[in-house]
């Protein structure tokens, strides 16, 4: 298992390129399944999710194949195979993404449920309910979703769910009723610009699908799906979490590959908390900070509001922003992982139920954390980027799912990160912390941890 040792304290100047987004192209990738051609698809970020899907797809019968220009290129060579083993599925949940395409082209899917995971309750009920409002016959045995059809019937579904619609439960459904008999309308149906990019991909490939980026869809259902060649819309999340590196560290980055409509509600409040940000052209923009930060208040929520993957590295921008800020979640009302950890690093966090209340400190203070999921793991490493001292950064394998060498970017931006393994000789000799040193040496330091996850002097000089 690999580690970051980051050595924060730079401010992050130059320029990246961001890359297509992971939540767009693994729903696309699985839309492949249902097309009787060949899919070229631009812009697909090399990163494990994707690499595991490209197994899930190979064993579901599709020649996927990365050509010399980057195009991941997939075509449907055998319809048999319609099984999603847990193997695949528990490493990464969207492997559900592939239930609409085979049970529409092949009349049956048989996936694996997911299980638990880190970030709080993922149920796939909406999927299910979706589907079997177009006429699917579903049952659960084994620990697997088994879903049958010999045709589905276009209808009337709505997708709400208690916290709003479903994104890749919307993406199954699309899939499903491109292909089935007469019209379906979802309503409730997600917004995401990358429920869009499917849509888009499945009416290059010959579906009729209207309504998409907004709650109503109408979908004709059409009889068959072509092959086409699409480019897969920039990362917004990663740009966001880039924006946020040169916030969290005073510097000045311009971001290229960049949909900048699709940030609207993330440059807000970036500026709300004093980050500057420039458009510079179509696809471009500036990000620098405005002097000091500014506590505010987020929410995250379904799009077009702040995404609830931008949650943990706003939270990690917040800790260092003098004053209260509340960071409240309704997406994933549960998860905040991520806080316990930057407490670590010296951040003052209160959890009160889907919120958490954070008063800014001036300075993170660089420490061993773990890193829990995806974009907590992103959250840690903004956070080490601006902390004194070095961070080890472990786990880090949840960050390698979803962004495409991430610390290679940074560290071409000025960041000081290496990546190791995690073992006790690459441990960082900074954060080995000497009982009875630590004892004797009463002032000023070292500091610990109070209660309430702040920092106070050591026990002796309090
Ligand atoms: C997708 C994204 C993920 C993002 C999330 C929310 C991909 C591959 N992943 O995940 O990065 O954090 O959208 O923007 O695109 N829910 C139900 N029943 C269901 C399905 C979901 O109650 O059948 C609930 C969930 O528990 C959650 C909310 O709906 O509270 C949104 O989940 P959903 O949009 O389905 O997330 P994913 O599509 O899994």
């Amino acid at each position: 298992m690999d580690m970051f040792v980051i050595r924060g304290g730079t401010p992050l100047t130059g320029t990246a390129v961001v890359s297509g987004s992971k939540n767009a192209a693994l729903p696309i990738m699985a839309a492949a399944l249902a097309s009787s051609g060949k899919t070229t698809l631009k812009d697909v970020p090399d990163l494990v999710d994707v690499r595991t899907l490209c197994q899930l797809l190979t064993a579901l019968g599709m020649r996927v194949e990365r050509d010399a220009a980057d195009n991941l290129q997939l075509e449907v060579t055998d319809t048999r195979p319609c099984v999603a083993d847990y193997d695949l599925v528990r490493t990464m949940r969207a492997s559900v993404c592939v239930l609409g395409p085979l049970l529409a082209r092949r009349g049956r899917a048989c996936i694996s449920l997911p299980g638990g995971c880190n970030i709080g309750d993922r149920p796939i009920d909406l999927h299910l309910k979706g589907l079997a409002a177009l006429g699917a016959e579903i049952r659960v045995e084994r620990g697997y979703v088994i879903a049958e059809a010999s045709e589905l019937r276009g209808t009337r579904i709505y997708l709400g769910g208690p916290c709003g619609s479903t994104v890749t439960g919307t993406c199954n459904v699309m899939v499903a009723a491109a292909l089935a008999r007469g019209t379906t309308t979802i309503e409730a149906a997600a917004c995401e610009p990358e429920v869009v990019d499917l849509g888009n991909y499945l009416n290059q490939m010959g579906a009729e699908i209207s309504g998409l980026g907004t709650p109503f869809l109408e979908i004709n259902g059409v009889e068959e799906l072509t092959g086409t060649t699409h480019r897969i819309v920039p990362d917004r999340i990663e740009a966001a979490t880039l924006m946020i590196a040169a916030a969290i560290t005073s510097g000045n980055l311009r971001l290229e590959n960049v949909e900048r409509p699709h940030l609207t509600a993330v440059i807000e409040k970036l500026s709300e908390i004093g980050a500057r940000v420039q458009p510079l052209g179509n696809r471009s923009l500036q990000v620098s900070t405005d002097g000091e930060l500014r506590a505010a208040d987020c929410i995250a929520l379904p799009y077009p509001g702040i995404p609830t993957d931008m949650q943990a590295q706003l939270m990690s921008l917040l800790t260092c922003a003098p004053g209260m800020s509340v960071v409240t979640d309704k997406v994933f009302p549960d998860r905040f992982m991520h806080a316990a950890e930057l407490a670590r690093m010296g951040a003052r966090i209160r959890r009160e139920g889907p919120s958490a209340i954070l008063s800014g400190v001036k300075r993170l203070s660089g420490a061993a954390v773990m890193a829990s999921d995806l974009r907590a793991s992103a959250a840690l490493v903004l956070a080490g980027l601006a902390a004194e001292g070095e961070t080890a950064v472990r786990r880090i394998y949840h960050l390698d799912r979803g962004y495409e060498r991430l610390e290679a970017k940074l560290c071409r931006l000025g960041a000081n990160i290496r990546r190791v393994a995690d073992t006790p000789d690459n441990f960082p000799r900074t954060l080995r912390l000497d009982p009875a040193a630590a004892e004797a040496n009463v002032s000023p330091g070292p500091k610990w941890l109070n209660q309430e996850g702040g920092l106070r002097q050591s026990r002796r000089s309090a």
